[in-house]
């Protein structure tokens, strides 16, 4: 059937329009009794009498979220696990973020979601933001690359994304009422830009207002920010919901093109929450909000929900293909591996013993808590992932830890439920053993890795304390033992680190031969890892974020914000010198640089050339794979602005591109084009593309940089 959008919205009446603009609740637990899918964060509002049904929003970016069990139900309904967004920035691989979309969106489709609440695309401000792994990246390039592609598959599935959370939500702390007072540049070059980058390319149907202020008004009560910047400067033909109970006036929010108010409260269970269909009425009658503003909003909802599959009346299977899924899954997060560190300790052969330590090795983290979390239907965990991939793992050792770990969980360890029904889990001490224990298990491997891991979520930020930002005391201890024991006896020591976002490194990274960032890599992890140690993947993820040497080192001085215990206001001073920017331009050293990942291979750049074509210039340049293994390398392209009237960053990332797997001796020949408006500064009031010369700076990382030109733009 064909819906006439005007013709449905003439035959609303007037009590319709405005329940329309608001959601039906939320999950069970918030008062919708009879969700349509279980888990789903949301629904929108059925109007039988008008053939409009009632649509599904669910979470997240690394996976879509919804309950796996159902009451009365003997069917299960999991969904893969990806990596969470950080590993899958990465891969730098636009074609895999495509492909990963793809997958999520056919099991959105199937299990009858229609919209996917993802991806979330704010900045790696600071690496305490507690959902730091949810956003790709430092860098709004990359982010918005990254989410474009991401976006195009999913869609290509005939659901929506959702494109979150707009904007400047950077942190947890006080997350629903604090004031983000930023620049316009900044706001412009850095936060905007992402979304900017990926409503041009990929036309997501959603976008999600943020919860945060915006120089003094919440996002979602912001017409500068919702009308003026996102469907007049940028074209944004989708609607904008809110994220959820944010904001604190229904009839702005309305008023300010925030089209959808979610989760809504229909079902009201909890007294205490305010009824935005009340107070839309009553600015209604008030003649504050015109039902010709509700036409629109209403407009602008349906044209989107008529091309999902609810409208369409979609027979779904809830049969998704997980097994292709899981595939990847994997695929995905193998190039999303970054190795850190490596002198001469990997790959190793399926011959070498080795003796892996940590309790990470069973309880695996493969993503992290809030919405953004998953409930695959399993998840390798490393000792599982070594095991089947025939790795020669000292048995005894990982026995000993299986026994250590289920004792400790029956006893002082024991994992409870919070308030969202979540699990509190206790961390586990990690140094479990005497200096003979470590010498005997030492004597009997030929090599040593320790797992460090870290979990993060939604509704807190990370803490700048032992156990989070640095490592544990026991953590140092047993590091530094095993470093000791195994390089006194000629052997080498790794450590694992399965984390979302960065830690402390520099005070440790002496004490190892091998550092492997697996990142939070999804329900694959364990083969991945055994893959990686192996070398039947050649490691070929990058850095899509800084790893500083100290916190004191990170631009973001205001964060969470002020004044400090319950901050209400985040200033961020740091302007456009976020991430590498800043530590560029100020000269300051990471202890891994934005864009920094290792191979088992070598690559050599060469022959870059350089020329104008229209309104662009085309990058051109050889990688050629100069070592004795076939890997893949990401290439990328930063420019170097002139000194002209604006203050610019040491360099901006302005393209970059994934190779295909290079053969030993191969090369490739990559072409990358930067349009003249990419080269733009805000100044304030609007973009300014200043002339003069610019360098062009081809590199493996943002401080490796291979080849250099100069290009006068005049
Ligand atoms: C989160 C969103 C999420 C929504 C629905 C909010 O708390 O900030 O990212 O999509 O809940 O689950």
């Amino acid at each position: 059937m064909l819906f006439d959008i005007e013709e449905i919205i003439s035959q609303m009446t007037i009590d319709e329009k405005i329940s329309f603009v608001v959601g039906v609740g939320v999950l069970g637990a918030f008062g919708n009794p009879n969700p349509k899918v279980s888990g789903a964060a949301g629904e929108t509002r059925e109007i039988e009498r008008l053939g409009i049904p009632r649509t599904v929003l669910a979470d997240g970016p690394a996976g879509l979220r919804i309950d796996p069990l159902r009451e009365n139900d003997n069917n299960k309904y999991h969904a893969t696990a990806f990596p969470v967004e950080t590993m899958l920035a990465s891969t730098w691989n636009r074609e895999m973020l495509r492909k990963v979309g793809q997958a999520m969106g056919e099991e959105v489709r199937e299990y009858g979601v229609d919209i996917l609440l993802a991806p979330a695309i704010n900045i790696h401000r600071n690496p305490l933001c507690g959902r730091n792994f949810e956003y790709y990246s430092e860098d709004p390039l990359l982010t918005g690359e990254m989410a474009a592609s991401f976006v195009e598959g999913v869609q290509s599935q005939g659901v929506g994304a959702c494109l979150k959370h707009f904007v400047v939500n950077e942190q947890e702390t006080n997350r629903m009422s604090v004031d983000t007072i930023v620049s316009e540049r900044a706001l412009r070059e850095i936060y905007l830009k992402p979304f900017e980058i990926a409503i041009k390319k990929a036309k997501p149907w959603t976008v999600m207002s943020s919860y945060n202020k915006l120089n003094g008004k919440y996002t979602s009560q912001n017409k500068w920010l919702l009308k003026k910047v996102l469907r007049d400067e940028w074209g944004f033909e989708g609607f904008v919901m809110t994220d959820w109970f944010a904001g604190d006036n229904a009839a702005e929010q309305i008023k300010s093109w925030n089209d959808l108010l979610m989760p809504g409260n229909t079902y009201q269970i909890h007294s205490h929450r305010r009824r935005e269909i009340d107070e839309i009425k009553e600015a209604y009658e008030r003649g504050e909000i015109t039902e010709d503003m509700l036409n629109e909003r209403i407009r602008a909802i349906l044209k989107v929900l008529v091309k999902a599959p609810a409208f369409r009346k979609y027979n779904y299977s809830n049969k998704p293909n997980l097994e292709e899924h899981a595939k990847i899954s994997y695929e995905a997060s193998s190039e999303g591996v970054v190795l850190l560190k490596n002198n001469g300790a990997l790959p190793i052969s399926k011959k070498t013993r080795v003796a892996i330590f940590g309790t990470g090795q069973i309880e695996t983290i493969r993503g992290g808590t809030g919405s953004g979390e998953t409930h695959p239907s399993y998840t390798i965990n490393f000792i599982d992932g070594a095991i089947e991939k025939g790795l020669n793992i000292d048995k005894s050792l990982s026995e000993f830890y299986r026994n250590k770990i289920a004792q400790f969980r029956s006893s002082e360890y024991v994992i409870t439920k919070g308030q969202w029904g979540e699990d509190i889990v206790p961390k586990l001490p990690e140094d479990n053993f005497s200096e003979e224990e470590i010498e005997a298990y030492t004597s009997k491997n030929d090599l040593g890795i320790y797992i460090l891991t870290r979990i993060s979520g939604e509704g807190v930020d990370r803490k700048l304390e032992k156990g989070d930002f640095y490592l544990a005391d026991d953590e140092y201890r047993i590091i530094s033992k095993l470093s000791k024991a195994f390089r006194s006896q000629g052997k080498k020591f790794i450590v694992v680190l399965n984390i979302g976002a960065p830690i402390e490194v520099e005070s440790w990274k002496e004490m190892c031969d091998g550092i492997v960032l697996v990142w939070q890599p999804g329900q694959e992890a364990g083969r991945i890892l055994a893959d990686v140690l192996l070398g039947n993947v050649n490691p070929s993820g990058k850095l899509p974020t800084t790893f500083p040497k100290r916190y004191e080192d990170v631009p973001s001085r205001s964060f969470p914000g002020e004044p400090a215990g319950n901050p209400m206001v985040v200033e961020y001073d740091e302007g456009i010198y976020v991430g590498y920017r800043y530590y560029d331009t100020f000269r300051i050293e990471p202890a891994y640089e934005f864009g920094y990942g290792l191979s088992y291979t070598t690559f050599e750049y060469s022959d870059l050339k350089i020329r104008r074509v229209g309104g662009e210039i085309v990058v051109s340049f050889e990688v050629k794979n100069t070592g004795d293994i076939p890997g893949k390398e990401v290439a990328q392209v930063y420019v170097r602005g002139p000194k002209g009237k604006i203050d610019k960053p040491y360099q901006e990332l302005k393209g970059f591109e994934k190779t295909r797997i290079l053969k030993p001796k191969e090369s490739e020949r990559i072409e990358i084009r930067i349009t003249i408006e990419d080269l733009g500064t805000f100044d304030g009031r609007c973009w300014v593309v200043e002339e003069g010369e610019y360098e062009i700076r081809v590199g493996a990382s943002s401080r490796d940089i291979r080849l250099k030109a100069k290009y006068i733009l005049d």
